[in-house]
C-alpha cells in the first residue's frame, strides 16, 4: 500500500527539497527516498507525521486539510489512500501486539531525554532562550513562545526542563524537537541527534514573516550567547550518550508525567 500509492504522492506533494525533501532537519525531513526507501525514512516520524498510525490526528493529513499549507491540496482520494495506509498500519501493529514499534529516530530521541539531566548548564541554555530577542522589534522569544507555540521558550527552567524532556507537542512529535533532533539525511545509516538549527534559522531569516533575529549573536548583550550556551549543554549531553555503555543513563522520559 506504501509504495504505489503513499509514496507516489509523497514525492509528487512534498518531497521539494525546500520543503520536506532534501538534507537538513527543517523542514521536517520525513519525504526523503526512493519509493523502497522512503518507508523506512518515514517511520522515524512516526509520531512527527504519522499521529502514531491515527488518521484522525496524523498531520500529514491535518496539516493540509486546512488548506493553506503552502497551496498543496490532495485529491479525495489521496486522502483515502494515506488514510486506508495508517489504518493498516495500526491494524498490523495491534496484531503483533505492538502500538508502535520504535524506529531508529524515535530510539534516538528517547536515549538523548533519559541522558538530558537539568545541570546549571540547562538552566542557562533555556533562560538565555526565553530572553533573547528579535531584531524587528525587539521582543522576547517568551513573549511568544511561553507556552510553546511554534517554538518553546519559558523563563521557568523547571518547567522547560520537564516539557522538553517529556512533553508531546499537540502539533506532531516532541517539544524536545525544537531544541533537540535526528539528522537522518547527512548520513542516513547513522542517524545522530542534533541542535535543530535549521528549524531555527527559518524563523531567524523571517519565513512566514516570523521577526528577523540573529541565531549566533544575542541583541541584549548576553554573554555566552544564547547558542553557545545550548551547544555547551548538548555537548555535556552528548558525552552522557556517550558514556552511556558504562554509565548508564536514566530510561526515556518521552511521553511520561514529570515527577
Ligand atoms: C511577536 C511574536 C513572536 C516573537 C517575539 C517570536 N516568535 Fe517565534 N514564532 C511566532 C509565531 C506566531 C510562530 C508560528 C507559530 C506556529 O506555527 O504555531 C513562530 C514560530 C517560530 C519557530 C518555528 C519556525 C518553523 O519553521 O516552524 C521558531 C523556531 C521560532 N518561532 C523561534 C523564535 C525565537 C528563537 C524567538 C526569539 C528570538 C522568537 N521565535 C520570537 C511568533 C513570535
Amino acid at each position: 500500500m506504501f509504495e504505489p500509492a503513499v509514496a507516489t504522492i509523497i514525492t509528487a506533494k512534498c518531497s521539494n527539497t525546500a520543503c520536506h525533501g532534501g538534507t537538513g532537519s527543517a523542514p521536517t525531513k520525513f519525504a526523503v527516498g526512493t519509493a523502497t526507501t522512503m518507508y523506512d525514512n518515514i517511520l522515524g516520524y512516526s509520531s512527527r507525521v504519522l499521529g502514531d498510525f491515527d488518521k484522525t490526528t496524523a498531520t500529514i493529513l491535518s496539516k493540509i486539510a486546512a488548506g493553506n499549507h503552502n497551496a498543496t491540496t490532495y485529491t479525495a482520494a489521496e486522502v483515502k489512500s494515506i488514510g486506508d495506509w495508517l489504518d493498516a498500519e495500526r491494524t498490523a501493529r495491534a496484531a503483533a501486539g505492538t502500538t508502535n514499534t520504535p524506529s531508529a529516530r524515535e530510539l534516538l530521541l528517547q536515549k538523548w531525554s533519559g541522558c538530558m539531566v537539568k545541570t546549571t548548564e540547562f538552566d542557562a541554555f533555556a533562560t538565555a532562550w526565553a530572553q533573547k530577542t528579535t531584531d524587528t522589534n525587539n521582543t522576547a522569544c517568551q513573549q511568544c513562545h511561553v507556552n510553546g507555540q511554534g517554538f518553546w521558550a519559558n523563563n521557568d527552567p523547571l518547567r522547560s526542563f520537564n516539557v522538553l524532556t517529556t512533553a508531546k507537542n499537540p502539533a506532531g512529535g516532541w517539544f524536545m524537537e525544537m531544541y533537540f533532533t535526528v539528522d537522518m539525511t547527512t548520513d542516513p545509516a547513522n542517524p545522530k541527534i542534533i541542535i535543530n538549527r535549521d528549524f531555527m534559522t527559518r524563523a531567524a531569516l523571517g519565513t512566514a514573516q516570523h521577526e528577523k533575529f540573529q541565531l549566533d549573536t544575542d541583541r541584549n548583550g548576553g554573554t555566552p550567547t544564547a547558542m553557545a550556551k545550548l551547544k555547551t549543554y548538548y555537548d555535556s549531553t552528548m558525552l552522557k550518550v556517550l558514556a552511556d555503555k558504562t554509565t548508564p543513563c536514566g530510561p526515556s522520559r518521552l511521553g511520561t508525567t514529570p515527577p
